[in-house]
């Protein structure tokens, strides 16, 4: 463990699986605190290319069966237990905030404000674990389904960085083994 605080968060952070989420999510003023980091992460150009679609209350559900009715669609003999799950999928966690990348034409290349929207799901996850909450990044398939995407009302050069569901770890996660951190360290030497 780091002697400092902000530095020992971010060495034993770990993702809570949305399905060992449970009440209480974060309130109103902690959801508002959640989403002011995500929307503090480095932007070259002050383009702001992210957005959030916050999912909370019956919102949830609605959503939920949104999924369902799609995963009939796709698949007609979809089993029951399947579209029970889809029903239900958004009601893992008290809260998902959905992070949609949302470039533009920019001198600022797309690349940089995509990774930007990427650093915004960072920050929600570490938000959320420093208020005590637990956060999973999630995309799964409703991230890239066309139908889905009409649905979350995306344009044409938006994307869904991430699902963050957000709520109470029933148990605390175990360790993650790593990749190994030498294997991916190297020091530029001039030939
Ligand atoms: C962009 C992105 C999308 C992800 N999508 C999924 C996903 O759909 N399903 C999944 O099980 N994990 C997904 N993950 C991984 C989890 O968020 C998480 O990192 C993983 O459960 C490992 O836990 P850790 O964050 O403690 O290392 C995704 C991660 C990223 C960065």
């Amino acid at each position: 463990m780091h002697e400092n605080k902000a530095l020992q968060a971010l060495l034993s952070r770990r993702s809570v699986l949305a399905n060992n989420m449970i009440e209480p999510g974060p309130s109103a003023e902690e959801v508002s605190t959640i989403l002011r980091a995500a929307h503090r992460v480095p932007d070259h150009g002050k383009i702001g290319p992210w957005r959030f679609i916050i999912f909370k209350g019956d919102a949830r559900a609605a959503f939920s069966n949104v999924l369902k009715a799609r995963t009939q669609e796709i698949d007609p003999g979809a089993s029951e237990k399947l579209l029970k799950f889809e029903a239900e999928r958004f009601l893992r966690a008290p809260l998902v905030i959905a992070v949609i990348s949302s470039p533009i034409e920019h001198k600022v290349p797309a690349w940089e404000q995509v990774l930007s929207a990427g650093a915004a799901c960072q920050n929600m996850l570490l938000a959320s674990q420093a208020l005590g909450y637990s956060a999973q990044w999630l995309t799964e398939w409703y991230a890239y389904d066309e139908k889905i995407r009409s649905h979350l009302k995306l344009n044409d050069s938006e994307k869904v960085a991430g699902f963050i569901y957000i709520g109470t770890a029933a148990e605390k996660p175990k360790e993650r083994a790593r990749p190994d951190l030498s294997e991916r360290v190297s020091y530029w030497e001039a030939y």
